[in-house]
C-alpha cells in the first residue's frame, strides 16, 4: 500500500491532494497540518466523508525545528506504517508574506521568515525522515514550487511584486536539484522534483499523473502542472 506524507493539507491544494488520494482505500494517506487545534474541519469533513481507514492527520508545523521532530516521531510510531515507508512525499506548505514587497523594499525579517519555511525547514523534513529511515528506497519527493521561482518567468512577470516569494521559490528549486544528487547516497532508486501548480486549483489530477509516472530520468527536473518543463 503506498504510503503518501504531504504538508500544509487543511485548505488550498495540500487539502485537493489529501481529497483525491483517500479515495483511493489502498492508499496510505498521512495528512500533515500547521496544528490540530487550527481550522481543520474541512480536512476532517474529507477523511471522514471519504471513509478512508488509513488516512490519518498529524501536526507538523514546518516553521519549526521541534514540530517537525515531533512529527517524523510520531509517524514512526503510527500502526499504519507497520512495514511500510513512505513512497510519496509532497512538500506542499508554504508561506506568501506580504506579497506586495519588490526587490527594492524587501523586508528582511519578513524574507528570513519566508525562506525558513518554504526552503530551510523542508529540507529538514526530508533529511528527519531519512534519518528515521522511514523514506522507501524509490521515494518520490515532491517539491511544490511556483512559477515565480523560474529566472525566466519571473523577469517578465507583472506586476512586479512577490519578490520575497520568488526568491524563497528559486531557492528550493536550487534546494531541490541538490537533494536530487545528494539523495542517491543513501537512496539510489529514488527521485526528487519540482513542480509549478499554476495559479488554480485545476491541475491535480495532471500533477498526480507527473507524481505517479515519475522514473528516474525525471530526478532534478521543474515542471508545470501540465507536464511541461518550466524554464529555469
Ligand atoms: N495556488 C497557487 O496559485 C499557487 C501557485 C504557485 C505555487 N503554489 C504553491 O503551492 C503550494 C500550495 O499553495 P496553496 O495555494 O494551496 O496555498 P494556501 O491556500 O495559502 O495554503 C497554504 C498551506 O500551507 C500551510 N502552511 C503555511 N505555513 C505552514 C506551516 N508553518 N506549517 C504547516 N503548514 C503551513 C497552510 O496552513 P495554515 O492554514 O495553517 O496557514 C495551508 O494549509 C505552496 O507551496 C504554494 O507556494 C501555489
Amino acid at each position: 500500500m503506498p504510503v503518501y506524507v504531504i504538508t500544509g493539507t487543511n485548505r488550498g491544494i495540500g487539502l485537493e491532494f489529501v481529497r483525491q488520494l483517500v479515495q483511493d482505500h489502498t492508499n496510505i494517506v498521512v495528512a500533515s497540518v500547521r496544528s490540530h487545534t487550527s481550522d481543520v474541519g474541512d480536512l476532517r469533513s474529507v477523511i471522514e466523508g471519504l471513509k478512508n481507514p488509513n488516512a490519518i492527520i498529524l501536526d507538523c508545523d514546518i516553521s519549526s525545528t521541534n514540530s517537525i521532530n515531533r512529527f517524523v516521531v510520531t509517524l514512526a510510531k503510527q500502526k499504519v506504517l507497520a512495514n511500510q515507508k513512505v513512497g510519496f512525499l509532497i512538500h506542499n506548505a508554504a508561506l506568501n508574506l506580504k506579497p506586495e514587497m519588490n526587490s527594492l523594499n524587501l523586508e528582511p525579517d519578513l524574507v528570513h521568515q519566508i525562506i525558513t519555511t518554504n526552503v530551510l525547514r523542508p529540507s529538514l523534513l526530508t533529511s528527519a525522515l531519512l534519518t528515521a529511515k522511514l523514506l522507501s528506497s524509490d521515494v518520490r519527493i515532491f517539491h511544490t514550487s511556483s512559477g515565480l521561482g523560474s529566472m525566466v518567468v519571473s523577469l517578465d512577470h507583472k506586476p512586479r511584486q512577490r519578490a520575497g516569494y520568488s526568491v524563497s521559490k528559486a531557492g528550493l528549486n536550487m534546494l531541490a536539484v541538490h537533494q536530487a544528487g545528494d539523495i542517491k547516497a543513501h537512496l539510489p532508486n529514488a527521485v526528487v522534483v519540482l513542480v509549478d501548480p499554476g495559479w488554480v486549483k485545476t491541475g491535480m489530477e495532471n500533477m498526480l499523473k507527473i507524481l505517479h509516472g515519475l522514473e528516474e530520468a525525471n530526478n532534478g527536473e521543474y515542471f508545470q502542472h501540465s507536464g511541461r518543463k518550466v524554464a529555469w
